[in-house]
């Protein structure tokens, strides 16, 4: 019994037949045990020497069963150290995270400014109807003004659709839809026919400011201009004006940005102005009368102001960018470099 039962024992390769050995030979239903109750049956001599015998017999084989049971418990081991380790060198399946893009965060960065004044954010869509692009606000079809910006036409001509060359037929849609009194920010994409390099894309991004209410004048527009400078580029950057026109507004101006980074003192070595002092950044004026009559608002009881500046350009200058294309490229590594924070 005791041999049969220590070659089972060694003959187990894994601990599945090692635990049925143990079940065979050394459990309640094996041989030995089974000899071990028949030993009360037996006359005093010869129960005391069966007794040593079995006795011996069950020690060896649970001995021989510790010992190839951590064989096989350390063989096990092994074996599953060998088949689960990772190959940290191998390609991985996992994806890279893509990043918002950071014209996107900068337009919602200056629409949170716009809210926090107590403005609305108004959209318009990027194929507008040529009224609104340039009749509505008095740039009729002979305007000499009409080809200052040049123009993305789509076909057929005579539905006279056009790809919008500016957030300002948003004013114009705003004032068609609503009274006074009108805050409104217009964030968006415009489009003109100019060469791709390092300062022009034929697509990029502005926001409209317009204001129309009782008795809105020039030093509104001036106090606003130079609160959105401050919150954008930090306290004590200033606006100031230079005379322009726009066909929609009178008086227009250029609005200059102080430049944020020398404030006009170290100006002959500042790189960002370029020793002016100051940056140009949009166009403004009050609400030409003209535009407000062809919205059906009455220029006799309300006046507003207008302005317009470039949300790339905003955010190359706050960033020292000199070159826009990587803005319009598409490589997430651009993007991400920018995190979160805009
Ligand atoms: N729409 C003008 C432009 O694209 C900017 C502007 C907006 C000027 C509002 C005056 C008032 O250049």
């Amino acid at each position: 019994q005791r041999d049969a039962a220590l070659a089972a024992i060694a003959a187990a390769a894994d601990l599945d037949e090692l635990k049925q050995a143990r079940l065979d030979h050394a459990g309640d239903r094996s041989p030995l045990a089974l000899a071990n109750r028949e030993i009360g049956a037996l006359p005093p001599q010869a129960r005391k020497e069966a007794g040593q015998r079995i006795g011996q017999a069950r020690g060896a084989v649970n001995k021989a069963l510790a010992e190839r049971s951590a064989v096989l418990e350390a063989e096990h081991e092994e074996r599953m150290l060998a088949t689960e380790t990772v190959d940290v060198t191998l390609p991985t399946t996992r994806r890279r995270r893509g990043s918002r893009h950071p014209i996107t965060m900068q337009s919602e960065t200056i629409a949170d400014i716009f809210v926090a004044m107590g403005w609305e954010i108004a959209e318009g869509p990027m194929v507008e109807a040529e009224w609104l692009n340039f009749d509505a606000l008095n740039l009729g079809p002979d305007h000499p003004a009409r080809t200052m910006q040049d123009t993305f036409w789509t076909e057929p001509a005579e539905n006279h659709v056009v790809l919008r060359t500016h957030t300002s037929p948003v004013q114009a849609r705003t004032m068609l839809t609503r009274k006074p009194p009108i805050y409104v920010a217009c964030p968006g994409r415009v489009f003109r026919t100019d060469e791709y390099d390092a300062t022009h894309s034929p697509m990029f991004h502005q926001v409209e400011g317009l204001v129309v209410d009782e008795g809105i004048t020039m030093a509104h527009l001036k106090g606003s201009l130079d609160h959105l400078a401050a919150q954008l580029y930090g306290e004590g950057v200033t606006t100031r004006f230079r005379p322009s026109y726009f066909p929609f507004t009178e008086p227009s101006a250029e609005v200059d940005l102080r430049c944020f980074v020398c404030l006009g003192d170290n100006s002959e070595e500042c790189r960002t102005c370029r020793g002016e002092g100051w940056i140009e950044w949009g166009g403004c004026g009050v609400v030409n009368p003209r535009v407000l009559i062809a919205c059906g608002i009455d220029p006799e009881v309300y006046s507003g102001f207008a302005f317009g500046f470039g949300i790339d350009r905003t955010f190359m200058f706050r960033h020292n960018l000199t070159d826009l294309r990587p803005l319009f490229e598409g490589d997430v590594r651009f993007a991400s470099a920018f995190g979160t924070e805009i």
